[in-house]
């Protein structure tokens, strides 16, 4: 078999930094990519200090334009893709519920954690669908399962439901073409998202994440926990 291929959006910091260090250690050839070309500068040099060889590609995925170059520019180094982590998100509304928070967070919430997974999907289902075995991760969180919603942080949380749809719609829809299709939560997390009460390392947070990228057989339009499914 072939070197295996991943790409991780927001991958420059958090968890997404460390699925990118997981990976390639496991021996993926890892585009870690990000919106900004010198904080991509700094995660590769931490990376480079592991010896995990990773390229790096700039990606806002808040941006068509960004989104269209960088599924170009991939196109350039690969003709396949075994998987695509979805990572990049946005907690812009800690301060507010679904009684005050101001439309414009609302829609820049959805812009990155929506529609910039979604768009990127169907930029890069050519390079997906060619690869046998193919997997896209949404990661999501619990604060979008409809089973424990509750007030507060409303954009973040109504991004996150939205995410886990477009999870269980191309689910269903690349079943046939052999592309898997699923969302997980990390849990509470140390990153900057998490903040300092976060319970869990980053380690921990990557693992269902890196699991679902690298067992050989996974299921599909699930959502996914601790290596276990859970409730939308
Ligand atoms: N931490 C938690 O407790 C927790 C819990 C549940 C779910 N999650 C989810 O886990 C994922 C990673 O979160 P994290 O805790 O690692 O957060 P983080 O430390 O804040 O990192 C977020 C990453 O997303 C990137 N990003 C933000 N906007 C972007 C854009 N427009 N284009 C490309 N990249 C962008 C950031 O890049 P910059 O450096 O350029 O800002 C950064 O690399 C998110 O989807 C989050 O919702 C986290």
């Amino acid at each position: 078999m072939g070197e295996k291929i991943a790409v991780v959006t927001g991958g420059n910091r958090g968890i997404g930094l460390e699925v990118c260090r997981s990976l390639s250690l496991k021996g993926y050839r890892v585009f870690l990519t990000g919106r900004d070309a010198s904080r991509l500068e700094k995660a590769a040099a931490d990376l480079g200090k592991l010896k995990a060889p990773v390229e790096t590609g700039v990606l806002d995925v808040s941006s068509e334009a960004s989104r269209v170059a960088f599924a170009s520019w991939l196109s350039e180094r690969t003709t396949s893709l075994d998987v695509l982590v979805n990572n990049a998100g946005v907690f812009l509304d800690e301060h507010y519920g679904g009684t005050g928070v101001p439309p414009a967070l609302v829609r820049e919430t959805f812009e990155i954690n929506v529609l910039g997974a979604w768009h990127l999907v169907q930029l890069l289902l050519p390079l997906l669908k060619r690869t046998p075995g193919a997997r896209v991760i949404n990661v999501s969180s619990g604060l979008g399962a409809m089973s424990e919603m509750s007030g507060g942080y409303a954009a973040y949380r109504v991004s996150k439901v939205a995410l886990n749809a477009v999870t269980r719609i191309l689910a269903s829809e690349l079943e046939p073409s052999g592309v898997s299709v699923n969302s997980v939560c990390p849990g509470w997390v140390q990153t900057e998202m998490g903040g300092p009460g976060a319970p869990l390392t980053v380690e921990v947070g990557a693992d269902s994440i890196v699991w679902l990228a690298t067992e050989p057989v996974i299921p599909t339009g699930r959502f996914f926990r601790d290596r276990r499914s859970i409730p939308w």
